[in-house]
């Protein structure tokens, strides 16, 4: 399965998603603008993929620290102060300390991913994210031998994320994965979409995507990064424990208490919207599925 770009995105300036496709077909050896002629954005070396517009990857989100409602992310969060922005590394690593965004970027290989998400909310979406693996940015802090997990936290700041002033969640929101599935390779920290830098509601200046999980795995707008030896709290583990665990992976076997995981709607589509069938791991079990060898799913769930 096409999972991944091998080219690098260096430059910064592509300027809109006709641009985006026209330099992705360029890429493949195709007629740019019969890609980008062509309505549904299909990606050229991933055909079984079709892109999500921008507008719907930026129109409909879940970012509870703007509002509750999948449009109050896109409506609230242009408020959101992105610079300076540093990120806190700490724990069991060999240099701790908070690392400046911009140092993190100079150091890190851009590329381009394009990935199924899958929310447990069962929607979904295929996005071409940009970023750079999350274990290259552990490397920079140095991983001591006895770390087993990664717990992440996004920004606290009230006066700029109103939904933090409601008590609908526990605040700053929290989220951890086990070590290796924060070293897998499909795990990165996304700075851009469509080449631009991602924007503030999908949780910019960079967010953890784990495409083979639940989307409330991949949190946003991340601040500290801490590698611990005991398994991290989880936000929405925390309000709803028999409904949403510590794992999430997707699985269309393991239903969610109040509605079946078996199928999912892609957002967009218009008239041809259907439901699809949700696929083990979303898709990457040739990928991941040896993280679990020998679990019960269904306890671990
Ligand atoms: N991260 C933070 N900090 N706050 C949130 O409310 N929502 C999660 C996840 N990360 C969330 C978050 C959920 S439920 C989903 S489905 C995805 O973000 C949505 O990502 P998207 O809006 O980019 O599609």
């Amino acid at each position: 399965m096409a999972l991944r770009w091998t080219g690098t995105l260096k430059d910064r300036d592509v300027t809109d998603e006709a641009a985006w496709l026209n330099r992705r077909a360029l890429l493949a050896g195709l007629s740019g603008l019969a890609v980008a002629g062509a309505t549904g954005a299909r990606a050229a070396d991933a055909p079984e993929l079709e892109l999500n517009t921008w507008e719907e990857i930026t129109g409909y989100n879940n970012f509870y620290e703007f509002g509750t409602g999948k449009q109050d992310p896109a409506r609230n969060a242009g408020q959101l102060t992105t610079s300076p922005w540093t990120v806190t590394i700490d724990g069991l690593v060999d240099r701790p300390g908070d690392y400046a965004f911009e140092d993190i970027l100079s150091k890190m290989t851009i590329e381009e991913r394009i990935y199924r998400f899958r929310c447990v909310e069962a929607w979904s979406m295929v996005v071409p994210w940009n970023g750079f693996e999350l274990a290259d940015l552990l490397d920079l802090a140095g991983i001591r031998s006895s770390a087993r997990y990664v717990a992440f936290e996004t920004l606290l700041r009230p006066e700029e994320m109103p939904g933090q002033n409601s008590r609908v969640l526990d605040w700053p929101y929290v989220e951890g994965l086990r070590l290796d599935e924060a070293l897998n390779p499909l795990t990165i920290m996304a700075t851009g979409l469509y080449g631009k830098d991602i924007p503030n509601q999908n949780g910019a200046p960079l967010r953890l995507v784990v495409p083979w999980k639940y989307g409330f795995k991949s949190i946003k707008s991340v601040v500290k990064i801490t590698l611990t030896d005991t398994q991290p709290p989880t936000t929405w583990n925390k309000a709803g424990p028999r409904e949403y665990g510590f794992y999430s992976n997707v699985n269309p076997e393991v239903d969610h208490p109040r509605w079946s995981q078996a199928t999912e709607q892609r957002v967009g589509g218009g008239l041809f919207a259907r439901r699809q069938e949700t696929l083990m791991f979303n898709g990457y079990a040739d990928e991941v599925a040896g993280l679990y060898a020998g679990m019960d799913l269904e306890k671990d769930f």
